[in-house]
């Protein structure tokens, strides 16, 4: 070896040597910091702030419009509450919901709704929520519907929810199957990528029962001819007579996705209706796809569980007692084979928290003690360990015996 070959192994040893004295020497140096420390609370603390203003536990919204979009179907504009002490919105990305919170006849009811802006727009100081009342059943749409109006005051999560384009899992070219009011994440990421804050190609395939049941016909137009090589609007109408020129007929099947997408390089996001979810699923089976290639946005509650395969229909209807435990209080609550028990808790007036009422944000966790539950197969998010120790999301389980369970306290 020459002298400068010596000369530069003596000069690596020695510097890694310094890393590792260095290295050894970090946790008394931290502990001496720490007993140096004020044991004040700090001032100041970036990194939570940055926390709370991109995930907050709740909003102070005020609506600050109405528009009427369709016979059954309306969008709300949501501004901060002036008289909150939070001036900003917190950002998103498309296709991302809010969980709102409303007191209805005295009862707090938590409903998740896709947010129908772009994340610009909430930079800008608005969410656009777009929201289609209930046909029959529902009392939540219909009460949004009588009271909410300009200058009313909404309460909601921050934005919540998986159902976004990532780069490093999605292919650049998505495939958005839209059913009904299934269009407002695409809508928002049509925006986005309009805006230039979404970088992807985005083709939606939009199912609709007739011209006027087409939420955002104009807007989405617009959209297209602004960004001819990024984005892609397909109508397929159900009805008999279509008079729109250019749509589908029918329903969103295989034949008419292949039409459309490139199936081997596309993301398949789906956004819509129960029923509507059945059917696509099933056309989605015919084009042997990769589970990573679907995508589904959590649709919120169940609709007729008993029509799901495994429930078993001698139980349908039939009522049980669930025993509650709550930190040291017990009650014990009604609850019916065919709704969930996080309904159950709601209606006992002790739910426990709850965001997506679809089995995946995992704010209603709780744990089962005895009894048997049927879960949603279409619902069942709950992680492998959880599955293991009892634990069960009461948004998409529902009793078929008695229960005993112990909830999380609601603060939120
Ligand atoms: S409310 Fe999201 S998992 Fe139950």
């Amino acid at each position: 070896m020459s002298k400068k070959d010596y000369e530069r192994v003596d000069l690596t040893i020695r510097s890694n040597t310094k890393d590792i004295l260095a290295f050894t020497k970090l946790v008394p140096q931290r502990k001496k910091r720490i007993q140096k420390a004020s044991a004040e609370p700090i001032k100041e603390d970036p990194v939570n702030d940055l926390a709370e203003k991109l995930h907050p536990n709740r909003q102070y919204l005020v609506i600050d419009g109405i528009i009427d979009n369709t016979k059954s179907t309306k969008t709300y504009k949501l501004i901060p509450d002036p008289d909150s002490k939070t001036k900003n919105l917190a950002y998103f990305r498309p296709g991302q919901y809010l969980s709102l919170k409303v007191l209805v006849n005295g009862d707090l009811i938590t409903r998740p709704y896709s947010i129908s802006s772009s994340p610009k727009e909430a930079l800008e100081g608005f969410y656009k929520l777009t929201i289609k009342k209930e046909e029959e059943g529902g009392f939540f749409t219909p009460y949004i519907w009588d009271n909410w109006n300009v200058g009313t005051k909404v309460t909601s999560s921050g934005p919540e929810g998986f159902f976004y384009y990532e780069p490093l899992r999605d292919y650049p070219q998505i495939v958005g199957l839209a059913g009904g009011s299934g269009i407002t994440p695409f809508l928002s990421m049509a925006k986005s990528i309009n805006d230039g804050t979404l970088n992807a190609k985005l083709t939606i395939i939009y199912g609709c029962s007739d011209e006027n049941d087409i939420i955002f016909y104009d807007k989405l137009m617009e959209l297209e001819q602004k960004n001819p090589n990024k984005l892609n609007v397909v109508f397929v109408l159900s009805c008999d007579e279509v008079s729109l020129q250019g749509c589908e007929t029918g329903f969103i099947t295989a034949e008419i996705i292949k039409k459309y997408a490139d199936v081997e390089t596309s993301s398949f996001f789906i956004c819509g209706p129960q029923l509507m979810y059945e059917f696509v699923e099933d056309e989605l089976q015919k084009l042997d796809l990769t589970p990573k290639q679907i995508r589904r946005e959590a649709f919120g509650e169940i609709k007729n569980i008993e029509k799901f395969p495994g429930f078993p229909n001698n139980l349908a209807n039939k009522t049980f007692n669930i025993k509650v435990h709550i930190g040291k209080i017990i009650k014990d609550i009604p609850g019916k084979s065919t709704e969930s028990v996080l309904i159950a808790l709601e209606r006992a007036k002790i739910g426990p928290p709850s965001k997506c009422r679809s089995g995946e944000c995992g704010f209603c966790r709780s744990l089962l003690l005895e009894g048997d539950i049927f879960i949603s197969p279409v619902s069942d998010w709950r992680r492998e360990a959880d599955k293991k120790f009892n634990y069960f999301h009461p948004c998409s389980s529902y009793p078929l015996s008695d229960l005993e369970i112990e909830i999380p306290r609601n603060l939120q």
